[in-house]
């Protein structure tokens, strides 16, 4: 189970260099880290997805450097265990669906879009134990990819939340909601979802902290008589949000 370290979910940079001596390579002279560079993020990333969470991840050299500590607080959230879950756009990591499946012992259905980060996707599963059922999306959330008459308890997201695709960080596919603050693609998927809750399921979307973006889904979710919780925490430096929306 996740460890703590003073209070606060991590791992210090010569544990992890343990772990993966290349990313000595990537150290200052004060054993500082060079997070700058895309590979040590990567090693990093491994070395806590490994040491805190067991679980052995490779990130593909072009996708979202998937942070482990924030996904397991965004899952901490919603989960209480042994739920019925479905993930919408695992990316290359299947970390989310892997959490669910590993720490909260949840019965886990999840699916990507992206050819690429799919076979990722499939490795990490298989490499960590395989209990995940993965299912590739032709474009649609979940109308048309899951069975019509499968209920779930929860179904989540880190969904793509741009308005328009940016520069370096993510691939078009990863970043790109749509709308005009990046809502569209949450709106889509909270309006499928009603189709696929059981009574008294929720819809849990990670979100950075953007405010016109989480007003936007508040919004339309009311509008479809989800009752709308954000809970806001912070992963390292950054505040993220868990939009709560309950039918
Ligand atoms: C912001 S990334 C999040 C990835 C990962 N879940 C995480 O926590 O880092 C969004 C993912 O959704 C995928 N995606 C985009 N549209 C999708 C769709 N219609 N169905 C399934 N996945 C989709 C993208 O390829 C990308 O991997």
């Amino acid at each position: 189970m996740p460890a703590w370290k003073d209070g606060k979910l991590g791992l210090p940079a010569k544990e992890a260099v343990k772990l993966f001596p290349e990313l000595n390579n990537y150290l200052d002279g004060r054993g500082r880290l060079d997070f700058s560079n895309r590979k040590a993020r990567i090693l990093y990333n491994r070395a806590i997805a490994k040491a805190i969470f067991g679980l052995e991840i490779e990130y593909h050299p072009h996708g979202l450097v998937t942070t482990p500590v924030s996904r397991y607080l965004f899952l901490k959230t919603f989960l209480r265990g042994g739920e019925k879950v479905l993930e919408i756009g695992t990316g290359h990591t299947a970390m989310m669906a892997l959490m669910a499946a590993k720490l909260f012992k949840c019965d886990v259905t999840a699916t990507e879009l992206d050819e690429e980060f799919f076979d990722y996707a499939m490795k990490n599963i298989e490499r960590n134990g395989g209990r995940v059922r993965l299912i590739k999306s032709d474009g649609g959330i979940i109308r048309g990819i899951i069975p019509e008459g499968e209920l779930f308890d929860v179904i989540f997201s880190a969904p793509p939340y741009y308005e328009r695709p940016t520069k370096g960080v993510l691939t078009e596919r990863e970043g790109v909601g749509g709308g005009e603050h990046g809502e569209a693609f949450s709106v889509r998927l909270i309006e499928e979802a009603l189709e696929y809750l059981k009574p008294r399921g929720k819809v849990a979307l990670f979100l950075p902290d953007k405010k016109p973006l989480i007003e936007a889904i508040t919004e339309k979710g009311e509008e479809l008589g989800y009752s709308v919780r954000d809970v806001r925490f912070k992963a390292g430096t950054r505040w993220r949000h868990s939009l709560i929306l309950g039918v």
